[in-house]
């Protein structure tokens, strides 16, 4: 946990139950240790559709569909969402959690690499949300860079790695080493850029949030 243990509790506390059917998919996802959203993290992501109103949704990582849904429960009408996963498996429920319910019309599933399928994404997405392989990062950001509208918002999970990103190299498992690099190039690269402005939350387990600006921000 990155902020003190009894902060993080008492914030997961506050941050209330969603609608029956995601709460359903979160207790599938936990049961089954399907990695999904933290509520600290859900409920910034809520807020933030909530302030940006998009119009089209890009996620990357659907898992069983858990954040897709919940977007879906707090986007305007007329939004819709496209979501990207890899896992067939996942996939396989991810759709039927999706039919069941009710939101085939407005979350769009697509199977397949991520790092394949937004090459060939056309139009603008305003909201994207990024939660899939973290090694990945930097290449699935510049792939969603002609994606996102000035104006548009990029939110990336996970950045903090629990809270191992700060620790020296030497104390990271040796298979977890290339990842951790990885995320510091790709925290270092998003914060210094000059198209996006990023602030970087100890959120869940890290969030970054980046806006792409206008050139009257500049
Ligand atoms: C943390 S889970 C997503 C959780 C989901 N956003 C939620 O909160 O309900 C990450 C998912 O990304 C998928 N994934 C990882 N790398 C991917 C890639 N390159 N392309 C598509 N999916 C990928 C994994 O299979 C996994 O299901």
């Amino acid at each position: 946990m990155i902020v003190d243990e009894r902060i993080g509790a008492y914030l997961a506390l506050l941050n209330a139950d969603g609608p029956p059917f995601c709460e359903a998919v979160r207790k599938y996802a936990e049961a089954e240790g399907v990695p999904i959203v933290r509520r600290e993290a859900e409920s910034l992501l809520k807020t933030l559709i909530c302030i940006k109103k998009p119009r089209r949704i890009l996620e990357i990582g659907t898992a069983v569909g858990y954040s897709a849904l919940l977007m879906s429960e707090c986007m305007p009408p007329g939004c819709e969402i496209t979501t990207i996963e890899s896992y067939h498996k996942r996939v396989i429920c991810a759709r039927d959690n999706i039919k069941k319910a009710g939101k085939e019309d407005v979350i769009k599933l697509l199977e397949g690499d991520a790092l394949e399928i937004l090459e060939k994404l056309e139009g603008e997405f305003d909201f994207i949300f990024m939660d899939a392989a973290k090694g990945q990062y930097a290449e699935f950001f510049r792939l969603c860079e002609p994606l996102c509208p000035q104006g548009g918002i990029v939110v990336c999970d996970n950045v903090l790695q629990e809270g191992t990103l700060v620790h020296s190299r030497y104390l990271i498992n040796q298979r977890d080493r290339t990842i951790h690099s990885r995320m510091r190039e790709f925290l270092q690269d998003i914060t210094h850029r000059e198209d996006f402005t990023t602030t970087i939350l100890p959120v869940g387990d890290g969030m970054a949030v980046s806006v792409k600006m206008s050139p009257s921000c500049k």
